[in-house]
């Protein structure tokens, strides 16, 4: 299973580039306002310390528009994924893109049908957001299952699920149960993952005794 983190904030990215565990980066237009920053900027710099994906979202609503942005996104490096609405320009836009070579991750999924339709314009990526259906009291991680489900049936099928809008570290063990490709994560969740009590308990423990040997390894 992939992660990419979710946010356009460059020091958050470099600390977890620094584990050899980050895979790729996500952006939407709202973390790229949280930073105050220019677009292009932040953009070039984080493909500049992440080789997988980063996902760059356009800012049009029509086909044409949208597809001269995606063109002028997916110039910024080779890693820039154009991100497009699902909505029918942006699956117009996607299939254009998506031909001409450029990683695409259609995002703003709520439905199996949506991803279905993702698929056949050749997205990349196609992102659910669990959080937000979450939020809404349906249910997020059934979706993850159901899109799974129908992908596995279609071997022309070659997008990979990106589970979008993850608010808990659980999200992502129900995602990697259900097989999702993908989880793109704020960065403090994907650093609550590493942790455990216990882990920190036996740690301790370990070391203290190992203090009692008056031994060092190096
Ligand atoms: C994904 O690409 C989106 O940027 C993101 O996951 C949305 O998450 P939110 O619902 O927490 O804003």
């Amino acid at each position: 299973m992939k992660f990419f983190v979710d946010t356009a904030d460059i020091d958050e990215i470099r600390e977890l580039a620094d584990t050899g565990l980050l895979d790729g980066v996500t952006t939407n237009p709202s973390l790229i306002a949280k930073t105050g920053r220019d677009f292009f900027e932040v953009v070039s710099e984080i493909c500049e310390v992440v080789d997988g994906p980063v996902s760059a979202e356009v800012a049009a609503t029509d086909h044409e528009t949208m597809l001269a942005e995606g063109r002028k996104l997916a110039g910024i490096a080779d890693n820039i994924a154009v991100k497009v609405p699902l909505t029918p320009d942006g699956l117009k836009t996607c299939r254009v893109l998506a031909q001409a070579g450029t990683m695409v991750n259609v995002t703003l999924c709520f439905s199996a049908n949506q991803a279905i339709l993702a698929a056949k314009a050749g997205a990349s990526f196609v992102s659910p957001f669990v959080g937000r259906l979450d939020d809404i009291a349906a249910d997020g991680m059934n979706l993850i299952a159901e899109i799974c489900e129908i992908y596995e049936n279609y071997s022309d099928f070659k997008t990979e699920v990106l589970v979008a809008s993850v608010r808990s570290p659980m999200h992502i063990t129900e995602s990697a149960k259900m097989g999702a490709h993908v989880a793109t994560v704020p960065a403090s969740v994907l650093w609550s993952l590493f942790h455990h009590p216990l882990t920190d308990k036996g740690l301790d423990a370990f070391l203290s005794d190992w203090k009692k040997t008056g031994q060092s390894i190096l």
